[in-house]
């Protein structure tokens, strides 16, 4: 057994780790292809940019509102947006829908188990239809490369050039060495290894199962691996504004379908600190929120105009029923500042 172990590929080593050490996560079935695919698409599409400890709490939320992709079909957009209120990057949860409602109508509650099938779903990417085709019916479509796979190979591997420079390389690599008898149970087993192990900072490398294996340690660079070139974000500073009438209901607009934060209510506000409105009087709150989109910084100014008829797309509501509104996170920390200053 120990000339086994000592012989045994990273996959090995990986696949015993994961028997004694995997995670047990509610959307996750271990030994095979899930039984329930709406439940790893679901969970996919969430995790998607988002931790696991963050996914847990809205995803039983979401099945408990929806059991099946038939319910998540049937269900109003604006249902399916206030469940998905503070997970954030909207537009996963309009492509969800749009895929329920494809597998739900068009293809009679089938789940596709191919992986072209799963491409042409809208907001299914390389990296969510590989996870899905392992994770749900336990077949290899390429290794399901995200985040921490990128590490794994690279600390494996002692790759020390930029990640953007060398992805063909790292997903060859990823390939090569998904568990072909196990490919559900390997896609958990390096996305639990990377989250738990092989983490950015402080990683467990005294007691990591690959560590006789890894290039990185072995020639102590794992420190600098991998080596991810930071994109500067864009800063930009806009304006939000609280329009109120003389009965203090406050004005609130539906954003378009597509795009950014698409179909999310919010107070109309600009990017660029153009106003709103024309012949309005607008006062300076001085209180300022910031939030962080994937490409930009913003800040927004909150200004407050006194107005019973705005000349703009809307519709006035009272304060009190905003809840009942979908918004996004940057429209949360609005509505929470003006309510922390009690100007609302
Ligand atoms: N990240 C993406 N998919 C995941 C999953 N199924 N389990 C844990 N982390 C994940």
């Amino acid at each position: 057994m120990i000339l086994f172990m000592a012989n045994a590929s990273a996959t090995d080593l990986l696949m015993t780790w994961f028997d004694a050490h995997g995670r047990r996560l509610p959307w996750r079935h271990v030994g095979g292809a899930h039984p329930n695919p709406y439940h790893v698409l679901v969970s996919e599409v969430m995790l998607q940019q988002t931790t696991v400890a963050t996914v847990g709490p809205y995803f039983a939320r979401f099945m408990d509102a929806f059991p099946t992709i038939t319910d998540l079909a049937d269900a109003s957009e604006e249902r399916v947006y206030a469940l998905w209120q503070g997970l954030g990057y909207y537009s996963r949860a309009r492509n969800l829908h749009k895929t329920a409602k494809i597998i739900a109508h068009d293809m009679g509650g089938v789940f596709p188990s191919d992986h072209d099938a799963w491409r042409r779903m809208p907001g299914i990417g390389p990296y969510t239809s590989a996870s899905i085709m392992a994770l749900a019916f336990n077949k290899t479509a390429g290794a399901a490369v995200d985040g921490n796979v990128v590490r794994v190979i690279c600390r494996l591997h002692a790759l020390t050039d930029a990640v953007s420079d060398i992805m063909p390389q790292i997903r060859a690599l990823a390939d090569d060495m998904v568990c072909a008898t196990r490919p559900a149970d390997y896609t958990s087993a390096i996305m639990d290894f990377g989250a738990t192990v092989c983490t950015p900072k402080n990683p467990g490398c005294d007691t990591c199962p690959l560590n006789n294996l890894c290039a990185a340690r072995a020639q102590n660079l794992v420190d600098q691996i991998p080596h991810i070139v930071k994109i500067q974000k864009q800063e930009r500073l806009g304006r939000a504004y609280l329009i109120r009438n003389r009965a203090g209901q406050i004005w609130i607009r539906r954003r378009p379908g597509r795009g950014l934060l698409a179909g999310l209510y919010e107070m109309p506000w600009t990017d660029d600190g153009t106003p709103v409105m024309d012949n309005a009087d607008a006062m300076d709150t001085g209180i300022t929120v910031t939030h962080v989109f994937t490409h930009i910084k913003l800040t927004l100014e909150l200004h407050i105009i006194e107005c019973d008829a705005p000349d703009i797309d809307g519709q006035f509501i009272n304060p009190d029923d905003l809840g009942a509104y979908a918004v996004s996170t940057l429209m949360k920390k609005a509505f929470h500042a003006l309510m922390k200053n009690g100007i609302l």
